[in-house]
C-alpha cells in the first residue's frame, strides 16, 4: 500500500490545538471562528485567498501576495472592505495573537460575505466580506519525493474560470487530487487545453533537461510567486530558464523535475505515471535552486 503523502505536509505542532484566528476585525479562539451557513464562500466558492509564510519575524515577498490579492479581488468585483496597510496590520495582529515569530503558515480569505438568500446572484451578498486569516506553527515535513500521476482534469482558458484566480472555488484541483491518489500518486500533472504539461493540482511544476530549468508558457496556470522566483533565480545565477511549451514525453526523460508553492518552496518529484524521474530522488539543480532560493528570502 502507498504511503499517503501530500504537498502541504508538516510536522504535528500541539500549538495549534489553541489557534487564534482572525475574522472580520477580531481575533478569536479556534472553535469560535466560525462562519455563517449563507457565507457566499461556504455555499458557492465565492472568494479569494492568499498562501503566505512567515520566516524570521517576515512574511515572505508580502506585497508579491498583497499585488495578487487585490488583482484578483477587482476582477471577481469584490471590495476586500480593507487597504493594503489594512491586511499587513490584519496578518500582523494574528501572528502577534498567536506569538509567532518564524515558520508560519496563514491563510488568507476574503469572500463575498453572508447572503440573505441561498442563491448564486452577488447582489444577495449584502452585508461585505468576510476576511478570515488562519494562522498555523508549520514546519513543512514532506517525508520523501512526491509521485505524480497525469489525470484528465485540465487547466482551461481563462474565459472560463481563470486558472490565475486564486479562487475559493479548487473543485477542478480537487478533482485533479482525486484522480492522482486514486492512480496511486499524491498529487495529479495537469496539462493544458493543448495537451502540453502546465501545473500540478496545487503547485506549479518544473523539469530540468541537460542543465536547463523549463517551465510551461504560464498561460494555463496559476502565476505562483515561488514560480517567479525561481524564474527570477536562475537567470540571475545564469541558470538557462526557459517558459515553452513541452509535452509528457519531455518531461518523462528530464533528469529532475520539482514543484514550487510558498508551503514547500520547492519540492522534489520522483515519479511520474510510474516512470522514475532521473534518480529518483532530489537533484542537484533542485538541491541549487532551493538554497538560492533560501538565501532570497533570508535577504528580506
Ligand atoms: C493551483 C496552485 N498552483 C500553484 C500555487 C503556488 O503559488 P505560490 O508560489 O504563489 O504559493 C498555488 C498556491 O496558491 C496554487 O493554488
Amino acid at each position: 500500500m502507498n504511503e499517503r503523502v501530500t504537498t502541504h505536509q508538516a510536522e504535528e505542532d500541539a500549538r495549534n490545538e489553541a489557534l487564534l484566528i482572525y475574522l472580520n476585525d477580531r481575533v478569536v479562539p479556534k472553535a469560535e471562528a466560525v462562519v455563517s451557513v449563507y457565507d457566499s464562500g461556504f455555499m458557492l466558492g465565492d472568494g479569494v485567498w492568499e498562501g503566505l509564510r512567515l520566516y524570521n519575524g517576515v512574511w515572505a515577498f508580502l506585497d508579491e501576495h498583497l499585488d495578487r490579492l487585490f488583482e484578483a479581488a477587482k476582477a471577481i468585483d469584490l471590495d476586500i472592505g480593507k487597504t493594503r496597510e489594512e491586511v499587513r496590520t490584519a496578518l500582523e495582529q494574528t501572528r502577534i495573537a498567536n506569538e509567532m515569530t518564524t515558520n508560519a503558515h496563514a491563510r488568507l480569505m476574503v469572500t463575498r460575505g453572508p447572503k440573505t438568500r441561498p442563491f448564486q446572484h452577488p447582489s444577495l451578498s449584502q452585508s461585505g466580506p468576510t476576511f478570515v486569516i488562519i494562522m498555523e506553527h508549520s514546519q513543512p515535513k514532506i517525508p520523501r519525493p512526491i509521485k505524480l500521476a497525469t489525470v484528465p482534469h485540465l487547466r482551461g482558458l481563462p474565459m472560463t474560470q481563470d486558472p490565475k484566480l486564486n479562487s475559493h472555488s479548487k473543485l477542478n484541483c480537487i478533482l485533479a487530487c482525486i484522480a492522482a491518489e486514486k492512480a496511486g500518486a499524491d498529487e495529479g500533472l495537469m496539462l493544458d487545453v493543448n495537451g502540453f504539461v502546465n501545473t500540478t493540482n496545487a503547485c506549479n511544476f518544473f523539469i530540468v533537461r541537460k542543465g536547463a530549468v523549463w517551465t510551461s508558457t504560464g498561460d494555463y496556470c496559476m502565476n505562483g510567486i515561488t514560480r517567479q522566483k525561481v524564474i527570477d533565480l536562475c537567470r540571475a545565477n545564469d541558470i538557462p530558464v526557459f517558459e515553452r511549451n513541452y509535452s509528457l514525453v519531455d518531461t518523462y526523460g528530464a533528469d529532475e523535475a520539482f514543484l514550487t508553492g510558498t508551503f514547500g518552496a520547492q519540492t522534489p518529484v520522483s515519479h511520474i505515471d510510474g516512470r522514475q524521474i532521473g534518480t529518483g530522488e532530489m537533484g542537484p539543480m533542485t538541491m541549487r535552486l532551493r538554497e538560492l532560493y533560501k538565501k532570497l528570502v533570508d535577504q528580506q
